[in-house]
């Protein structure tokens, strides 16, 4: 781990007073977000507990145009109960692959189910094909989450070529968090 992401959790512990507790909840569906979220727990674990949750869509499309439709008209998909109280952790980091200009469904049902996040260190991460939509679905993941209190927010995107390069996605994790 480099000095700026070691100082970003350790400004983190500062102002919360809370041992550096992180959590990465993330959809992917053909493994390229899944293998960002590998890299970003490995990162993040080297100062502190991580805890990571994969969330699965229970009622997937099958097809590239039913996904698309899906995320492109902001539906919900349905996900498994799990932890949707974020109070415990210092830093939440939420990733999705860009769908249709935004987020996925089953990360959209993540975060409108999620709460405890009033002032906490937000850590969005998407991977994308093109990149077309992929600041949208940044943004729209922000607004929803500063209406829900989060303050800090840190983003990041991975083209889908480059996820299985470990040292230029550390860069690209390294530079977001930087304090
Ligand atoms: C249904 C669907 C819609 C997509 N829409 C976009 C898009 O709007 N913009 C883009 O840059 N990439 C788009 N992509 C490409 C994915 O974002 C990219 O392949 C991503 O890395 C997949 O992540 P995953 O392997 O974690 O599922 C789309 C892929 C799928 C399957």
């Amino acid at each position: 781990m480099n000095c700026a992401l070691f100082a970003f959790l350790l400004l983190n512990f500062a102002l919360t007073g809370d041992s550096v507790r992180s959590i990465i909840i993330f959809y992917s569906y053909s493994g390229n977000t899944a293998e960002v979220a590998k890299t970003l727990a490995e990162e993040l674990g080297k100062q502190g507990e991580v805890d990571t949750i994969r969330l699965e869509a229970q009622d997937e499309s099958g097809s590239f145009l039913g996904q698309c439709k899906r995320a492109f008209f902001k539906k919900k998909a349905q996900i498994k109960d799990t932890v949707f109280d974020l109070n415990a952790y210092s830093l939440v980091c939420l990733g999705t692959p860009v769908w249709a200009f935004g987020m996925a469904p089953a990360l959209r049902a993540y975060i409108e189910r999620s709460f405890g996040l009033e002032n906490k260190s937000i850590a969005l991460f998407t991977t994308f094909g093109s990149g077309t939509g992929n600041d949208k679905c940044l943004n729209e993941m922000q607004a929803i989450l500063a209406q829900k209190g989060a303050k800090d927010f840190k983003r990041f995107s991975i083209q889908q070529h480059n996820v299985k390069d470990r040292d230029f996605v550390i860069e690209k994790i390294e530079e977001a968090l930087r304090p």
